[in-house]
């Protein structure tokens, strides 16, 4: 949601900021632009569009010198994508310059001000309110003795202590040619530390191509860096705490490689992700789970009465997989939560409620602020997350990594199979710690090893699925049907199709069709049906015939060996066979395949769909 970079050293900037902002375009595709610092002069060059529609084309046509700037690609919040609505954004002076993600919930009142006070404005943003005001603390400051970087490192301060909302920025000013000023308070920002070169960044995307050692700021600080060093001040009550960080994956992990798409790499990256997931987990002596991270004693997760899990998004429909493991395995009653919900609701929670957010980015607004009410009401909060060092991972007492390195995709793919694993795993551990069997410890681990095996033998299908993808692609309604544990795979399945190809699908349960929403099916809205060969199966079945006798088109997810289904659907995509809780691990990869198959056929930009962004850092 926005992406900022900012590079300080000896090197031309402007290529080193777009390469940054292309790394960071799945946070934000509406416009792009860059402001490069060329002695005392200020360059600035932005563009509505994806970077390389616009902003890339212009830097090529007119490359910019100098080795100091600062970029950004949009997420818009306030005001439509446009040229002027891009950032960077000016100060009434024209000497500096500010990149920014998140959100200022007091521009209006500010910008009033200073319009009375002279001041005029060019976009609609909240962004350029903030520049100005900068800007306005820094001309208060002129007086002062002090050189210009000080003053320009108070200003932002100064500024900062006026300002509501969220913020991650990047400032830049011709009276400090050799300096940046970066803040955040809700949106992340890493300082990347190279040799001669500084580079600061929304994500350690940007800056990984470069430098493997990063610092994680952390909310209210503020850092000033030049080519040779950086300082960090904090804007809190306590004095910033800085601590270097040694990225864990290798700029390759980040690119695309042979793959079209990000989404497609992340897809077949599963068998690969599930096992990390898996690895040093698993304890066959005690058939049970171990997690390095939880910060919690085995009698405290012994007392744990309620499981809340709060998230968003495809995080959210893992979270529904866990329900129905917690709930089958440890027998403890789990509540799902809409992060955006949790937070605001005063849900009842019993004493020995555990809170567990579930989140890739671990930047999630929402999600956020679920796991620090929970935090406030003096529950543990632990988290489930892959992204090392963010915010949420830090801020909870304990947690679980996904270790599925970068998703770049803005469908979440592999995340979802690595959050779906790993809460097995725990409601494994949380099983045993109460009445689940050894016997049936030892089949849900036999299971779970055999997954990404299975997964490579459902990858291969890729070629058929395709054209099962291609024969439906021109639909404009579809269904994604499943029951118990199939009923979250049906509801990521719909979501990964409307998202990608912009289809309307909806997920539902099964049985819940006939109580309003088989009204509209008709010969040109196709249902796909979860029928795996479990204990639901009659009764699946019996949904499926329902649909088809209203000329419903069906395409059945069922488990290999089940030929009578081929009869009884007008297409099949089978699934290795597996005990009933792992099936969502399974199932959901051909649903992936198949909206990226939609997506593909109806033309759509997979990586970058319309109106959305990945880690979405606002409300
Ligand atoms: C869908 C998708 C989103 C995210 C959601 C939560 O494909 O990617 O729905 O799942 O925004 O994001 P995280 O997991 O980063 O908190």
């Amino acid at each position: 949601m926005c992406g900022i970079v900012g590079y300080v050293g000896r090197q031309t900037a402007a290529p080193i900021l777009l390469e940054g902002l292309r790394r960071l375009e799945y946070r934000g595709y509406d416009s792009a632009g860059v402001a490069v610092l060329s002695g005392s002069e200020m360059q600035l060059r932005k563009k509505k569009g994806k970077i390389d529609e616009g902003l890339a084309k212009s830097l090529q046509a007119q490359p910019l010198a100098g080795q100091l700037g600062i970029g950004h690609t949009r997420w818009a919040t306030h005001g439509p994508p446009s040229d002027e609505n891009s950032h960077p954004h000016l100060d009434q002076s024209g000497r500096m310059a500010v990149v920014h993600n998140g959100v200022i919930e007091n521009f209006d009142r500010i910008k009033e001000r200073l319009m009375e006070a002279g001041h005029t404005f060019r976009s609609a943003t909240d962004t350029e309110v903030l520049a100005h005001l900068i800007g306005d603390h820094y001309e208060k400051l002129k007086g002062d003795q002090s050189e210009a970087s000080v003053r320009l490192t108070q200003a932002v301060l100064s500024a900062l202590r006026e300002v509501i909302g969220t913020y991650g920025i990047a400032v830049v000013c011709t009276d400090a040619p050799g300096i940046i000023v970066g803040a955040r308070r809700g949106s992340p920002l890493i300082v990347g530390l190279g040799q001669n070169e500084n580079f600061l960044a929304s994500d350690v995307n940007a800056v990984v191509a470069h430098t493997q050692q990063v610092v994680y700021l952390n909310d209210y600080d503020v850092v000033t860096m030049t080519a040779d060093r950086f300082d960090v001040a904090s804007l809190g009550a306590d004095t910033a705490k800085v601590q270097i960080s040694q990225v864990e994956f290798s700029p390759e992990a980040a690119e695309r490689g042979k793959f079209p798409h990000f989404m497609l790499k992340e897809i077949f990256e599963q068998p690969a992700t599930v096992r990390n997931a898996l690895r040093g987990r698993i304890d066959s002596d005690e058939a049970t789970a171990k997690f390095g991270g939880l910060n919690m004693s085995m009698a405290e997760l012994r007392e744990v009465d309620q499981i809340v899990l709060t998230a968003c998004g495809t995080s959210w429909h893992a979270a529904l997989v866990g329900e129905y493991l917690l709930e089958d395995f440890a027998h403890i009653p789990v509540e799902v939560e809409y992060a955006s919900e949790f937070r605001y609701r005063h849900a009842p929670l019993e004493k020995h409620t555990l809170v567990v957010a579930i989140t890739q980015s671990g930047e999630t607004a929402d999600t956020l602020a679920g796991l620090r009410e929970a935090k406030r009401r003096g529950h543990k909060a632990l988290a489930i997350c892959n992204v090392v060092g963010s915010t949420i991972a830090r801020e909870a007492d304990g947690g679980i990594y996904l270790h599925a390195g970068p998703e770049i995709g803005v469908a979440s793919t592999k995340a979802f199979t690595s959050q779906v694993t790993v809460l097995t795993l725990f409601a494994l551990l949380m099983g045993r710690l109460r009445m689940l069997p050894v016997r049936r410890g030892m089949e849900i681990i036999r299971a779970l090893e055999a997954g990404p095996g299975q997964l490579e033998s459902i990858l291969q299908q890729n070629e058929r699925i395709k054209r099962i993808a291609q024969k439906y692609a021109r639909a404009q309604n579809f269904f994604f049907l499943g029951r118990q544990h199939g009923f979250p795979v049906a509801l990521e399945g719909a979501l990964k199709l409307k998202e990608i190809s912009y289809i309307h699908a909806e997920g539902y349960p099964a049985a819940e069709m006939k109580h309003g929403p088989i009204a509209l099916i008709d010969p040109n809205t196709p249902s796909v049906v979860l029928i795996p060969s479990d204990s639901m199966y009659e009764k699946t079945l019996s949904n499926l015939e329902v649909v088809r006798a209203r000329n419903g088109p069906v395409i059945a997810i069922a488990t290999e060996g089940n030929a009578t289904i081929a009869k009884q659907a007008d297409d099949v995509i089978y699934v290795p066979p597996t005990l009933e809780p792992i099936f969502p691990l399974l199932a959901v990869v051909p649903l992936q395949l198949l909206a990226y198959h939609v997506a593909i056929e109806r033309g759509c930009d997979v990586d970058k769909p319309r109106n959305l962004a990945k880690s979405v850092t606002v409300e």
